[in-house]
C-alpha cells in the first residue's frame, strides 16, 4: 500500500513536491476527489484534498483508519463528524495565507473603492477621461471585521495603515489583541449597521451559513461588502436584493455560495435540488453586474502561500499534526 497520495495536485505545486525529500511515496492526479473516482483512493493511507473536492460521506465510504489532509484552512469541505466516527483523521493548514488573504481583501476594497477594474477597461478601450471613475477615500471609514482570527486581525493590521476605524464582531472576542490594534467588538447587528465596509473573515459551519441574510442587509446603508471567506455565509437572493435596493452599494466576492457549480454547466445541470438550481443562477446574475467584482477564490494564491500550504501538509502527515476532528474508531 502506498503511504501518501496528493491528489488534484498539478502544475507548481507537483514539481515542488517532487524536488522534497520525503518520507512517503507520492503519486498526483488531476482529478478532483468525487463519488465517482474514489475507488482510485482506496489503496493509499492518506489523501490531499483541495477545496474543491466535496468529501461527503459517500466518498469516504471504506477509508476507516485512515487520513484527509486538507491543502486549505477551511475544511468545511468535508464531511468531519463522518470521518471521526470511522476513525478517519482529517487535517488542515492554519495560518498559511494570513496575509496573503488579508492583502487581496483589500485587492479587493481598493478594486471597488477606486473603480480601478473600470479604470483599467476604459484606457483599453482608449478613453482616458476619468468620468465615472471618482471613488473613496478609505482613511477615517469604518470597516467592520466579522471574525478575528488569523486573517481578520491582519486585515485589521492593513486597515489601521490605511487610517480606518475598526469595529469586530466574534463570538470568541480577543480583547488583548483589541486593546493592542485598536479596534472594538460590537454585536453582528451594529457592525452591520455602522460600518462603511463590512468583510467576511470566519468559517463556513452550521451556525454561520447565510450570516448575511435580509435582515442584515436591511439594516446596510450604502455599504460596501467583501466577502473572502466562504460563499454559503452570505445568502444570495438576499444580497442582489440589497444591491438593488441601495442597502450595498457594491460588493467584492472571491467565493460564490455555488462555487464549483458556477464555472461548470455540466455540474451544474447534476444538481437535483431546484434551490441550488437557483442559487447557480444568483451566482451569474452577480457576476454580470456592474456594482459587483468576482475573483475565482484566488485569495489564497500567492507563491509564498503555496510553499507553505505544501510544506504544512507534508508536515501534518508526516507528524499527524493540525487534526481537527476527534477520529474514534
Ligand atoms: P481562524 O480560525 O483563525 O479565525 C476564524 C475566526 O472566526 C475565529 O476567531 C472564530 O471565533 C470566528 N468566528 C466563528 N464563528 C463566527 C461568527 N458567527 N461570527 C464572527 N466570527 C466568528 O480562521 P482564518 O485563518 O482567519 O480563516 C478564516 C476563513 O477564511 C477560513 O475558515 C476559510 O473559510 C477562509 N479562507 C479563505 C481563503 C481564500 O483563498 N479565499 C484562504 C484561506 C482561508
Amino acid at each position: 500500500m502506498h503511504e501518501g497520495r496528493l491528489v488534484r495536485c498539478g502544475g507548481w505545486e507537483k514539481s515542488y513536491l517532487e524536488k522534497k525529500d520525503l518520507s512517503f511515496d507520492i503519486h498526483f492526479f488531476d482529478e478532483s476527489l468525487t463519488p465517482e473516482n474514489r475507488e482510485k483512493a482506496s489503496e493509499y493511507d492518506v489523501v490531499s484534498v483541495f477545496v474543491e473536492s466535496s468529501v461527503t460521506e459517500k466518498v469516504l465510504k471504506d477509508f476507516e483508519g485512515r487520513m484527509v489532509a486538507c491543502r486549505s484552512t477551511g475544511f468545511d469541505h468535508v464531511d468531519t463528524d463522518y470521518a471521526a466516527s470511522e476513525g478517519i483523521a482529517v487535517c488542515n493548514v492554519p495560518k498559511y495565507g494570513d496575509s496573503t488573504v488579508a492583502e487581496h481583501t483589500f485587492g479587493l476594497i481598493l478594486t471597488l473603492n477606486r473603480k480601478i477594474n473600470k479604470a483599467i477597461e476604459k484606457v483599453e478601450d482608449g478613453d482616458f477621461s476619468n468620468e465615472g471613475l471618482r471613488g473613496y477615500d478609505l482613511a477615517g471609514k469604518k470597516l467592520g471585521v466579522v471574525g478575528t482570527g488569523s486573517i481578520g486581525k491582519k486585515v485589521i493590521d492593513i486597515a489601521n495603515g490605511f487610517d480606518m476605524q475598526v469595529i469586530a464582531s466574534d463570538p470568541y472576542p480577543d480583547r488583548e489583541a483589541a486593546s493592542e490594534k485598536d479596534f472594538m467588538y460590537v454585536s453582528r447587528k451594529d457592525l452591520v449597521k455602522k460600518a462603511d465596509i463590512v468583510t467576511l473573515h470566519c468559517p463556513l459551519t452550521d451556525e454561520t451559513k447565510h450570516l448575511l441574510s435580509k435582515e442584515e442587509f436591511d439594516l446596510m446603508d450604502d455599504t460596501v461588502l467583501v466577502n473572502t471567506a466562504r460563499g454559503k455565509l452570505i445568502d444570495t437572493e438576499a444580497l442582489i436584493e440589497g444591491l438593488d435596493d441601495g442597502g450595498v452599494r457594491c460588493a467584492g466576492l472571491d467565493v460564490l455560495e455555488a462555487e464549483g457549480y458556477v464555472e461548470d454547466d455540466v455540474e451544474a445541470l447534476s444538481l437535483e435540488d431546484q434551490k441550488d438550481m437557483e442559487v447557480v443562477l444568483e451566482d451569474h446574475l452577480l457576476i454580470d453586474r456592474d456594482d459587483v467584482v468576482v475573483t475565482p477564490h484566488n485569495g489564497f494564491n500567492s507563491v509564498e502561500a503555496m510553499q507553505r500550504i505544501a510544506d504544512g501538509t507534508i508536515e501534518n502527515i508526516e507528524k499527524g499534526k493540525n487534526i481537527v476532528n476527534r477520529p474514534g474508531k
